[in-house]
């Protein structure tokens, strides 16, 4: 890329480092978008989901140490969706082991995030680079609503939002849901958050259920795990520890699969070089109320696209190429 500007980025993440039963594909995500030659990130934000947002910035912390790249300021968000209640499910988890660190060493929260909360560093970087930041969404969106709640000017001036989030129904097996058997988890933990984003106007890209599966081949497998050599790169040793403390407990354990399924990182790709995937201009809005199907994102029929979704990947091809790009590190 020398010679070319890289693409500003904000990643907006839940995080769980060697925490039991979260998953291991934010944390990778992270270190693509800091391995990636396309991109500069330039700011971290954390929400809740694989954990709380407090914890998950230690553990962005953890990992921008590993890369010594800790002049990346991360902000926590808030520890609750736009309804002010986490749903159950979660408080129970946080209650839990998903709670509180796990082995692996993390910093402390002081010595890691910024005076200021998610929102206002997503307004404060997006302000300060008009037109030209792409907020990357890998957890819940309760952290750019509500930037885009507080200061409503600033959906002109974030350059796009590429997000891991939802399932279309397009792959028979994986595009149902996995929180429910409808809706994704990331949109299932604030839908309302999601609905405001889905009909911001901002330019979406969504990166769904459908792509982020072991049937597209988009899983770090046992044997690519195996293969790595812990001296490769500075964050082997981290990467290695996170994938294992995954493979003990994992969130979603995949009938007949093994590996760590790369959901996130696949957003960060497709950041970089929106031709790693095939995308397709669509009209999705998200289920606030249903009984059943509460975060359930929906293909609008008649209705003009308000994103584009990544449709097809090649999984393996894909993974190859973000563990040879994050082994640059
Ligand atoms: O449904 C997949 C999403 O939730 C990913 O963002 C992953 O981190 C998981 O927790
Ligand atoms: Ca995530």
């Amino acid at each position: 890329m020398s010679g070319t500007a890289r693409r500003k980025v904000l990643l907006d993440t839940d995080p769980g480092v060697g925490i039991p039963g979260t998953d291991a594909d934010d944390p990778i995500a992270l270190l693509l978008a800091l391995a990636h030659p396309a991109l500069e990130l330039v700011a971290v934000t954390t929400t809740f989901g694989n954990c709380p947002p407090d914890l998950a910035a230690r553990c962005a912390g953890a990992v921008l140490a590993a890369a010594g790249r800790t002049d990346i300021p991360v902000a926590v968000g808030s520890p609750v969706p736009l309804s002010g209640e986490l749903p159950p499910l979660l408080a129970t988890q946080y209650a839990g082991t998903r709670g509180r660190p796990g082995r692996i060493p993390l910093p402390e929260l002081d010595d890691v995030a910024v005076d200021m909360d998610a929102a206002d560093l997503i307004i404060r970087t997006v302000r300060a680079n008009p037109g030209e930041v792409t907020l990357i969404a890998i957890g819940g969106h309760t952290n750019l609503a509500t930037a885009l709640g507080r200061d409503p000017g600033i959906a002109s001036l974030i350059a796009a939002i590429v997000f891991m989030g939802g399932a279309l129904g397009l792959d028979a097996t994986y595009g149902r849901g996995n929180i429910t058997p409808v809706a994704e988890c990331n949109i299932w933990n604030d839908p309302e958050a999601a609905r405001l984003v889905f009909r911001s106007g901002i330019d979406l890209t969504m990166v769904s259920l459908d792509v982020t599966n072991p049937a597209t081949g988009l899983v770090l497998t046992d044997e690519m795990l195996r293969g790595i050599d812990p001296g490769a790169s500075r964050v082997a040793p981290l990467l290695l520890d996170i994938c294992s403390t995954y493979l003990e407990t994992p969130m979603f354990a995949w009938a007949g699969h093994s590996g760590c399924v790369l959901y996130d990182p696949l957003a960060v790709a497709i950041a970089a070089d929106p031709a790693v995937g095939e995308l397709q201009a669509m009209a999705v809005d998200v289920e606030t109320r249903g009984e059943l199907t509460i975060g359930q994102t929906v293909p609008v029929r008649d209705a003009p696209p308000n994103l584009r979704a990544c449709v097809d990947v090649d999984g393996p091809v894909v993974v190859r190429s973000m563990l040879e790009t994050i082994l640059t590190l």
